[in-house]
């Protein structure tokens, strides 16, 4: 400690040339992520607001990271029960179903809430697939929550003023709440 005012680069041990080797700071772009936060307001709140809102982004990206690379996995049958248990285990799914375009919104369909429904009346037969429309069920929960929380934020902060992303705001946010993402796994329950 005595040698701390003489020799500050070695405080404590700590590397401080970076030259020859990548800082936590480069694998991290902090640079960039630390000077991306440019207030346009005289208001010191906006700093509260920017730095909230790029920390849900990021997650955002996070959770479609994700669910990319859990897409990937089932389609590529890594999931083994699941798939392969369904196209091969006597469930019988409408053809234009299974070559439907999924890059657009799904809608219920009769042969996949009909196995499905096989899954939930033996879930131990289907063990997997059970664990997997549950994790679905969760996924589609969590979701909606968002959903609720952010229409409720929107309208605490902007009130019923139009989206800057062109939509009416808040009662597009409400229609927005009646989409279902796995709608064959909710309503089947109703026959269960
Ligand atoms: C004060 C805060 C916020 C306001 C006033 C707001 C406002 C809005 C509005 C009005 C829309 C409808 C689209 C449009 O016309 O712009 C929208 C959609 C959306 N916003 Fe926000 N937003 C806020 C915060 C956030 C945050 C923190 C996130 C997450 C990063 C987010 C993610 C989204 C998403 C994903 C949609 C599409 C919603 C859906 O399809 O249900 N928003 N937002």
């Amino acid at each position: 400690m005595e040698n701390d005012k003489a020799a500050p680069a070695s405080w404590h041990g700590a590397k401080m040339d970076f030259s020859q080797a990548m800082s936590y700071g480069d694998y991290l772009a902090l640079d960039q992520i630390l000077s991306a936060q440019h207030s346009r307001s005289p208001n010191p709140n906006e700093m509260l607001f920017i730095v909230q809102h790029q920390t849900s982004e990021l997650w955002l990206k996070l959770m479609l990271h994700e669910l990319h690379a859990v897409r990937a996995h089932m389609h590529a049958g890594d999931l083994p029960p699941a798939f392969k248990m369904l196209a091969r285990e006597g469930f019988a799914i409408d053809a234009e179903r299974l070559a439907g375009d999924w890059t657009v919104a799904t809608t219920a369909n009769e042969s996949v809430k009909a196995a499905w429904l096989q899954v939930y009346q033996e879930p131990t037969r289907h063990w997997a697939l059970y664990e997997l429309a549950e994790k679905l069920v969760d996924l589609e929960t969590a979701f909606r929550y968002w959903r609720f929380k952010h229409v409720t934020t929107v309208e605490r902060v902007i009130g019923f003023k139009a989206g800057t992303g062109g939509t009416a705001g808040v009662s597009y946010l409400r229609k927005m709440l009646d989409v279902v993402l796995f709608p064959e796994l909710f309503s089947l329950r109703t026959a269960l």
